[in-house]
């Protein structure tokens, strides 16, 4: 079948919870073929996702998991949209540089930056294919120093360092996307004890990054905010 007939095709990591959880079920209600995963069980099945989703459990960190992920997208035969979304804040609660080791900076740094540096590099021949769009979920972390999020915000600054420098060196439609401050698991993780009920739901962002992919601007860093 010629590739302009097929349904479009997602890849989005870290669809069982949050924000990837509510882009899934919006890309799914639009009629695209996502792929998925996440690490929890508990967690894929509490998902209760759309029977079109396709969910390969595991960690982004993991190369056999890589491996499915891109397996998945073969048997799909294209790749519209590639979203890196799974994070880490690493590890709980959060504190400050001074008590970091090693050993954290490579768990945050694997999943936060490794595993998109990689997985983006073993899926370009369907993105170039589909000329398609690579949208990586950043932080205002990214930009801004806030006590104990140097971690997580120099990790979300390389994703987007490297998100767009694939873009500059294939000519693919690269975004870095900060989503805002959302009511999710991970929010709460970040603010343990607090009560985050003002935060606004990740179905309230799900629009503007819709909206995004519809408007397709020049390739950058962007807020969710500025397609609301
Ligand atoms: N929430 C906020 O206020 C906020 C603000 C700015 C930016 N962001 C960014 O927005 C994105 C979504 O955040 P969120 O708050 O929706 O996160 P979340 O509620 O923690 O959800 C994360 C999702 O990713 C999966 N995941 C995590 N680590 C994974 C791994 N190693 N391999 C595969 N799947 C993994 C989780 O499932 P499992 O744990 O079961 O694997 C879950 O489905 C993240 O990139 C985050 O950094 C969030």
């Amino acid at each position: 079948m010629d590739i302009n007939e097929q349904a479009s095709v997602a890849l989005v990591t870290g669809g069982t919870a949050g924000l990837g959880l509510a882009l899934t079920r919006a890309l799914a209600v639009e009629g695209w073929h996502v792929i998925t995963d996440g690490r929890s069980a508990e967690r894929i099945a509490a998902a209760a996702l759309p029977e079109s989703v396709e969910v390969v459990a595991g960690d982004v960190t993991d190369a056999d998991h890589r491996a499915a992920l891109v397996a998945a997208v073969a048997a799909a035969g294209r790749l519209d949209l590639l979203v890196h979304n799974a994070s880490t804040l690493g590890p709980l609660p959060m504190r400050p540089l001074a008590e970091a080791s090693i050993a954290d900076l490579q768990q945050v740094w694997r999943t936060n930056i490794g595993a998109p540096l990689v997985l983006t590099g073993e899926l370009l021949p369907w993105l170039r294919e589909a000329d398609g769009v690579v949208l990586s979920l950043s932080s205002d972390a990214a930009v801004n120093h806030y006590e104990t999020w140097g971690l997580y915000g120099a990790s979300k600054a390389a994703l987007d360092h490297v998100t767009l420098t694939y873009g500059a060196e294939t000519g693919l439609t690269a975004y870095a996307v900060d989503p805002g401050d959302m009511r999710t698991g991970m929010h709460q993780d970040a603010f343990p004890g607090e009560d985050i009920s003002d935060r606004p739901l990740p179905e309230t962002v799900v629009p503007s990054l819709l909206r995004l992919l519809e408007k397709r601007p020049a390739p950058g860093r962007y807020r969710a905010g500025d397609f609301s």
